[in-house]
């Protein structure tokens, strides 16, 4: 029989990665695609920084367009460099019309809003795992500042060191967990919640032992 051309049997992947700058997001990120190895990426990449993950690097939508519709079922590991929200946008519904890949998305909140994702970014979230596209990374800093769909619909959120005070508490509540853990965090730790088994753990990304951290709802 003919293989489907799009690979739903993938279990949904959504990881909301939130945290400071320097907290070790991008770090976390790069880490799991070295151990991971996903023939098939596409990367968000406002900061021009995924330089050290083996990919094609483009910087307008014609570029991304022409070289995805090149690829439209082999091995290809690719990276936006642009900003706004009409690029990431466009880069959002790239993403889903490509299929069968490995996404992350940099910095969410200078392209989306609190209050309704972007379209085709809201799609690609929500509708991602039925087009193969798994795991979806999005990151942020500012995790209040940036629309919801990635951590509503995340079955792992971690959050690193933050600086503000109205981020901890809102990423305290999504864990489940007294903010002050979070409060306490050092550059490099993480707590994060398995959405699967709802078991939270706090460790150090350059450490192997991780801790489990009681939820409120022990
Ligand atoms: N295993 C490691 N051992 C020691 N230092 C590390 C390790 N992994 C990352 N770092 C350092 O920790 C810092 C984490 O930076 P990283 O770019 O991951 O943060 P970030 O959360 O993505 O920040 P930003 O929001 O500014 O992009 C970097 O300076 C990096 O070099
Ligand atoms: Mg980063």
């Amino acid at each position: 029989m003919k293989k489907p051309r799009i690979d739903t049997s993938r279990k949904a992947d959504i990881r909301a990665v939130c945290g400071g700058s320097g907290s070790g997001k991008s770090s976390y990120v790069k880490a799991e695609l070295k151990r991971l190895k996903p023939p098939r990426l596409i990367i968000w990449d406002p900061v021009d920084e995924y330089g050290e993950v083996a990919t094609v690097r483009v910087t307008t939508c014609r570029e991304l367009a022409d070289i995805l519709s090149r690829y439209p079922h082999g091995a290809l590991k690719i990276r936006f460099v642009a900003e706004g929200q009409k690029n990431f946008e466009f880069w959002a519904r790239c993403a889903f019309a490509w299929t069968n890949a490995a996404v992350v998305a940099e910095e969410t909140a200078d392209v989306t809003s609190p209050s309704k994702a972007p379209p085709n970014w809201g799609q690609l979230v929500r509708r991602g795992r039925a087009r193969g596209l798994s795991p979806i990374f999005a990151l942020t800093q500012r995790p209040a500042e940036s629309d919801k769909t990635a951590i509503g619909n995340a079955t792992l959120i971690r959050v690193g060191r933050m600086a503000r005070d109205a981020d901890r508490k809102m990423m305290a509540k999504e864990l489940d967990i007294d903010y002050r853990i979070l409060t306490g965090l050092l550059p490099l730790d993480f707590v994060e919640r398995d959405m699967n088994n709802n078991e939270v753990k706090r460790g150090n990304l350059t450490k192997r032992k991780t801790n489990l951290v009681e939820t409120k709802a022990i």
